[in-house]
């Protein structure tokens, strides 16, 4: 047995240990009432970066606290930067958590709490990692530097600020990020795309105050009615976007893509059964895989107006509202699409109504090149830990700063998801594999002595 496998055996205990203390802290960035929570979960990374080799620092924002940490150069060897977020989402609906979400729970092999996927497990993957490789080697095989920030789940826009003038100080070779999951519970993935995303509220408002439906209804625009109208009027049945000009920057599928995502060995018949549903609908002429991880999409996130209570009330509601967001795709502009939509917004509102748009966050999608000595690396630390070479897919979901890496500091960017599909990312029960977790430690360890060996000159 290596010192490397000794030392992860011999502490496995402890990392979960780590594991659940992280999850205890119910830092959930969204929540105002959570601020005091966020920089206790700084805190909490800090503490763990100070005990290695790496000078620490928690750096102040207008919003939650970054934490930054860095190691000393290593001559000739790259610098590695590890990206991560500790904040985590809501966790409404309580009710439907068969434990407490911020009480870890062991259950059927997994650790069961808000943020054990994502992202806490998956980061601390990399920071128990490195830590092993420093017991085991007595020193680091490459510079590190971690930027772990609080705000990932509200659109990034703190570290975004930071990184605007901080660009020099966190300069590296290949940028670590583990925000995702595996291509299925045994195949590992390296991620090379993700897509990026269009937030909004939007408000309907109607009379001054509810109404009597039978008394008023006929004669006045009803909100509720009309917010349906305005949703459904975004997308057609096939799955067409229908603002003018959605489609106009999408980078298309290239047929050589194509032919990839159909070689994975995709179970669609599976993908339905997980979530519970025998069918499914989307944009026509695209295959799921493409639909999830190429295609931009529109989605009601949430939806509300008038009586919700027990039985029924005749009820005219004065307002209606809705949040909902486009998946976009690289080059499409999350600025544009939201142009778009004001302009387009007028077209679809009835007299008898006002419309408000709120924007929250937004960030373009991306695609990261895979013809890199770091991917290279990354290929090999995964195989040795999952014991199968990685595929190389797409992601739907979005992580903002992404871009920002890749294009700004030109870095390599290496997207290990160590997470599962079925891990109720921002629903309840969220989980993650210990063994994953285990195995994320023992991959992150080998990326480290792997990207060690290349040489910069
Ligand atoms: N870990 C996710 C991103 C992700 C999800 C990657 C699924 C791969 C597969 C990340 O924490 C996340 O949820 N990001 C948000 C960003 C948004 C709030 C700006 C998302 O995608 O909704
Ligand atoms: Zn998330």
């Amino acid at each position: 047995m290596t010192h490397i496998d000794q030392y992860l055996k011999d502490n496995a205990d402890r990392f979960e240990e780590q594991l659940c203390d992280f999850l205890r802290i119910p830092s959930i960035s969204a929540d105002p009432a959570h601020k005091p929570d966020m920089l206790q979960a700084a805190q909490w990374v800090e503490s763990q970066l100070r005990h290695m080799d790496l000078t620490t620092e928690i750096i102040p924002t207008a919003g939650h606290p970054l934490v930054y940490a860095e190691s000393p150069e290593v001559p000739g060897a790259p610098t590695v930067l590890v990206y991560g977020h500790y904040d985590v989402q809501p966790v409404e609906p309580l009710e439907l958590w068969i434990t407490p979400p911020f009480e870890p729970a062991r259950r059927d092999g997994n650790l069961v709490a808000r943020g054990a996927t994502d992202d806490k497990g998956q980061v601390l993957t990399h920071i128990l990692g490195a830590q092993s490789v420093l017991a085991a080697d007595g020193r680091l095989p490459v510079r590190l530097k971690y930027l772990i920030e609080g705000e990932e789940e509200v659109g990034s826009a703190s570290l975004e600020t930071f990184l605007a003038t901080n660009a020099a100080r966190v300069a590296c070779d290949c940028v670590v990020i583990s925000d995702g999951c595996k291509f299925s519970r045994e195949i590992p993935a390296i991620n090379y795309g993700l897509r990026g995303i269009a937030y909004f509220e939007i408000r309907v408002q109607g009379p001054n105050r509810d109404l009597h439906s039978g008394s008023f209804g006929g004669s006045v625009t009803n909100p509720a009615t009309t917010l349906a109208r305005i949703l459904a009027a975004i997308v057609d049945r096939r799955g067409k976007v229908l603002i003018p000009g959605f489609y106009d920057d999408v980078l298309p599928l290239s047929e050589r893509e194509r032919r990839q995502f159909a070689a994975l060995p995709f179970d669609e018949a599976q993908y339905f059964a997980d979530i519970g549903v025998t069918g499914a609908t989307g944009e026509e002429g695209y295959t799921t895989l493409e639909r999830r991880w190429a295609r931009p999409t529109f989605d009601v996130c949430g939806i509300w107006g008038g009586y919700q209570g027990e039985g029924a009330k005749t009820v005219l509601p004065a307002k209606a509202g809705a949040k909902f967001s486009f998946r976009l795709v690289p080059n499409q502009s999350p600025a544009k699409i939201a142009a778009a939509l004001k302009q387009w917004l007028p077209d679809v509102t009835p007299p008898g109504v006002t419309v408000e748009l709120i924007e929250f966050h937004g960030a373009p999608g991306v695609i990261v090149p895979l013809d890199s000595p770091y991917v290279e690396a990354a290929a090999r630390a995964v195989e040795h830990a999952f014991g199968r070479s990685p595929v190389y897919s797409r992601e739907g979901g979005s992580i903002p700063i992404v871009t920002t890496f890749y294009e700004t500091l030109k870095a390599d960017v290496l997207l290990l998801g160590w997470g599962q599909d079925d891990d109720n990312t921002h629903s309840p029960n969220e989980k993650f594999s210990l063994v994953d977790f285990h195995r994320g430690i023992k991959a992150s360890a080998r990326l480290l002595q792997e990207l060690g060996q290349i040489h910069k000159g």
